[in-house]
């Protein structure tokens, strides 16, 4: 058993760590007050190659592992959790779902603008009515011949008002449930496409959270991955690989709470000492710190499988449930050590709070993940 990472590993994470520090962390209350991530930020994340970072280098990818991603989004996260889930989607769902079921022909055509970040990627499965019911989608897919008509209404769509590449998950006949659904790869700036709304969210408020209608928007036939009726099994697995980037992007978020509220703990004196001399202080420190170093074992082990492209279905879900629950747990802590002070918006910890709890929510709540492990258990 090896616990190190490797050279080129370890560079890429400081690669990140130092991007975050001095780029990001600057910034990153902006971010969250006015909702966006500037485009110097984007043209920085394109430069140093982190819209492709486990894509081959054919397609114009960094090449690296997935374990290198994951350290990527976790220092990213760190610091801005919204600029970790801009990645994350982008890079697990999109990019991944593009290599792993595109033919040749797909990805050479579409990769290349999404690794350069010319274009970001969008995961387009949710509806008004299908949340955790992936297999209950309405968005029709009519085949027309040499193109699909489609027509529905998509939501909490990550990254959609970029209006770059969508995966999108329709369904030519409805009552095949999942063996109706079909995935294809969107432009977004297609014609019959209407962005509705960017949600005001609670957190991740740099992060746009689309909801579109799709009104007789017309697919070219070859942007359909692998074939008609296939689409469940890629949002599935694509979801399995997903949540290993949500863990590490939770991991992230608990690590920066973390470590805001260590540091105040030894500056912020009561009673005539630093709070952290108080055992009431030391106790959750300690807390904090073994929750966070089980969700990094759980994370990068379930990276390590996939890398090993050995099965990792229910090591994503377990990871993504127990970093999530950890970054919530030490979110909630690490607020509470800064006492009234965490309260106020200044002192950025309560942003920590609340961009922690869509982790247990997205990418599948963390009762489905639970359904997802019990399932594979009893099987
Ligand atoms: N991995 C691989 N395959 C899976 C799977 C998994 N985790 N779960 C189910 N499958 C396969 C099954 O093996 C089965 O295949 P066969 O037909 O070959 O037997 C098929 O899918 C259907 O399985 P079920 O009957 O068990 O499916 P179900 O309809 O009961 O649903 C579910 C199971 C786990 C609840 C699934 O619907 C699910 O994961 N829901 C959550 C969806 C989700 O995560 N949505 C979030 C979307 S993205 C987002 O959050 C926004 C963003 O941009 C970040």
């Amino acid at each position: 058993m090896n616990f190190e990472f490797t050279d080129e590993q370890k560079l890429v994470r400081d690669m990140a760590k130092d991007f975050a520090q001095k780029e990001l962390k600057p910034i990153a209350s902006t971010i969250d007050k006015e909702h966006k991530i500037p485009d110097e930020i984007l043209k920085k994340l394109s430069d140093l190659g982190f819209f492709g970072v486990y894509m081959p280098q054919e397609y114009g990818g960094a090449g690296l592992d997935y374990i290198s991603y994951v350290l990527v989004v976790e220092e990213i996260s760190k610091i801005c959790a919204s600029t970790g889930v801009l990645l994350s989607v982008h890079n697990s769902l999109v990019c991944g779902g593009i290599h792993m079921f595109g033919s040749e022909e797909q990805k050479k055509k579409f990769l290349p603008e999404l690794t350069s970040g010319k274009k970001i990627g969008s995961f387009m499965l949710t509806e008004p009515e299908a949340g955790s019911d992936a297999a209950s989608i309405s968005t029709t897919c009519e085949d027309k011949g040499d193109y699909f008509l489609v027509n529905g209404n998509k939501i909490f769509a990550t990254n959609g008002a970029f209006r770059g590449i969508g995966l999108l998950f329709t369904t030519h006949d409805k009552s095949l449930r999942h063996k109706g659904v079909n995935t294809c790869v969107l432009d977004l700036s297609s014609e019959g496409i209407e962005l509705l709304r960017n949600e005001e969210k609670m957190g991740l408020r740099g992060s746009y959270t689309s909801a579109f209608a799709l009104n007789d928007v017309k697919i070219p036939k070859e942007n359909l991955l692998l074939g008609q009726g296939k689409g469940f099994k890629i949002a599935m697995d694509l979801l399995d690989s997903g949540r290993i980037s949500i863990a590490a992007q939770a991991l992230g978020i608990a690590e920066g709470a973390f470590e805001l509220a260590l540091e105040y703990s030894k500056e912020r004196k009561q009673f005539g000492k630093p709070i952290s001399a108080f055992q009431a202080i030391q106790f959750k420190l300690a807390d904090m710190a073994m929750r966070i170093e089980s969700a990094k074992l759980l994370t990068y082990r379930a990276a390590w499988l996939k890398n090993e492209h050995k099965n990792y279905l229910i090591e994503s879900a377990m990871a993504k449930t127990v970093a999530s629950e950890t970054a919530n747990f030490v979110a909630k802590e690490a607020l509470q050590i800064f006492g009234g002070y965490g309260y106020i918006t200044e002192y950025e910890i309560e942003r920590y709070y609340r961009d922690a709890k869509i982790t247990e929510i997205y990418e599948g709540t963390n009762e489905v993940q639970r359904i997802v492990i019990a399932k594979n258990l009893l099987k």
